[in-house]
């Protein structure tokens, strides 16, 4: 198949594919082409991607079976995509209605990266967990590094330094990954979730595990249900006396579809201690912490609060690679015998991650949505000859201003 890497616009540092990465498809026959600077800015050199196989300049796009990127390919450019031509990245379909709306008119088949079920057979393909690892390694370091004392107990011939008091809100795979680096570092770690299975996962990282006189919430597909308002401000009553005593929180609870649950309000946090930090990995949808802020730093009580925004971003490289081996292995899974494109799409991680098909929106709630916004939900109009596309995307369409994205914060 002909897979095309495109260069990110946007304030985005990853890219899609790793050289590595083109090297195993192009060994496995497949021709990828890789835009003229795509990995710039996750210091992967146009010359690595050439050495493992790649062709290095255009975008490709008109020729392209597939299309890879970290982001939705920008609106501009699906009308270059050839009829029946596919695109891999994360689509936050609740949030990109009129994309979803313009991939379908194009007849592209659109596969969203956070949509791949979670099931073990798919756990190789699962982006949201291979980037959730990347959040919360940063966010503890992040931590570590704006707090201006040591994490680890350090007993000198001078006297004993008592380690950091850490506590962690949300523990799936961002949080589990934020307790053990924090526990590397030395940490005392608590931590809490509503899921009853996450106390004995938070015990296995060497932390201790929060419980709170409250029942449970589990959801469907081994994630948490959203809580009443009611037991919100129960839960963040009991949660007080944890946080007024933490050096660092860090906060990472998510609930699929939903805005992030506050946690923490700004009245909780002004009972910290001088000189404590807050990391709020959910700042971008939403914030577990009220009043933090993504991309900035800002001052509650005595405490800095950090606003995470694309942390993942922040370390490119390895949230690159391993994104694209979550990539490769779907691009695989997405391959007939002889090599050639071929979803299969009685599959169930090709039908449960693909948006659009054949000029339809598979996606149910998406469909849904989309109807209720009066979009018509039946095939988009085939296309006359005169709408296919019939040149190549400008290579670098972006602005001076995102030139100078600086996603880390
Ligand atoms: N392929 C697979 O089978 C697979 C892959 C990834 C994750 N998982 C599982 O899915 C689950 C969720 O993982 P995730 O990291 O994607 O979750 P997520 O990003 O949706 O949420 C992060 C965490 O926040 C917690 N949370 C939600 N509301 C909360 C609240 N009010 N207070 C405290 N915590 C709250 C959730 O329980 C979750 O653990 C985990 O059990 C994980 O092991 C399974």
């Amino acid at each position: 198949m002909k897979i095309a890497v495109v260069r990110e616009s946007h304030s985005e540092t990853r890219v899609a594919l790793v050289p590595e990465a083109v090297a195993k498809l192009v060994k496995a026959g497949h021709q990828v082409t890789v835009e003229r600077r795509a990995g710039e800015r996750s210091d992967f050199a146009d010359d690595e991607y050439a050495e493992a196989g790649a062709a290095v300049g255009e975008s490709g796009l008109a020729s392209a079976d597939v299309v890879v990127s970290v982001n939705p390919l920008d609106r501009s450019r699906v009308g270059l995509l050839r009829r029946g031509a596919a695109t891999i990245s994360f689509l936050p379909t609740g949030q990109a209605l009129e994309h979803v709306a313009a991939l379908r008119a194009a007849r592209v088949t659109s596969f969203s990266l956070e949509l791949v079920p979670r099931i073990s057979r798919a756990q190789s393909m699962d982006a949201l967990s291979s980037q959730a690892l990347v959040a919360g390694y940063r966010g503890a370091v992040v931590a570590s590094g704006l707090m201006r004392r040591f994490f680890p107990q350090n007993m000198t011939a001078a006297g004993t330094i008592q380690p950091a008091q850490v506590v962690v809100l949300g523990a799936g795979v961002a949080g589990l990954q934020a307790i053990a680096t924090s526990r590397r570092l030395g940490a005392v770690v608590k931590a809490y979730d509503v899921r009853a299975a996450a106390a004995e996962e938070i015990r296995s990282m060497g932390a201790k595990a929060i419980e709170l006189e409250l029942e449970t919430l589990e959801g469907s597909g081994g994630y948490a249900r959203e809580m009443t308002e009611d037991r919100a401000a129960k839960q963040r009553e009991l949660l007080t006396p944890f946080i007024t005593a933490a050096d660092v929180l860090i906060t990472t609870a998510a609930v699929p579809g939903r805005q992030a649950p506050l946690l923490v309000t700004r009245s909780m946090v002004e009972t910290m201690k001088a000189g404590s930090v807050v990391v709020d990995l959910a700042a971008e949808s939403g914030g577990n912490v009220e009043g933090s802020s993504p991309g900035e730093v800002v001052q509650i009580g005595r405490a800095h609060v950090w606003g995470g925004q694309n942390v993942a971003g922040q370390m490119p490289g390895p949230a690159s690679s391993l994104l694209a081996q979550n990539i490769v292995n779907l691009l695989t899974l997405a391959a007939g015998e002889d090599g050639s494109w071929a979803p299969d799409f009685d599959d169930e991680i090709i039908a449960g991650a693909c948006v659009t098909h054949d000029g339809q929106i598979r996606h149910e709630p998406t469909r849904d949505a989309l109807a209720e916004q009066g979009s018509p939900s039946g095939p988009a109009p085939e296309k006359s000859p005169s709408e296919e596309p019939a040149a190549e995307a400008p290579a670098d369409q972006e602005t001076a201003e995102q030139e100078t994205d600086g996603a880390d914060s």
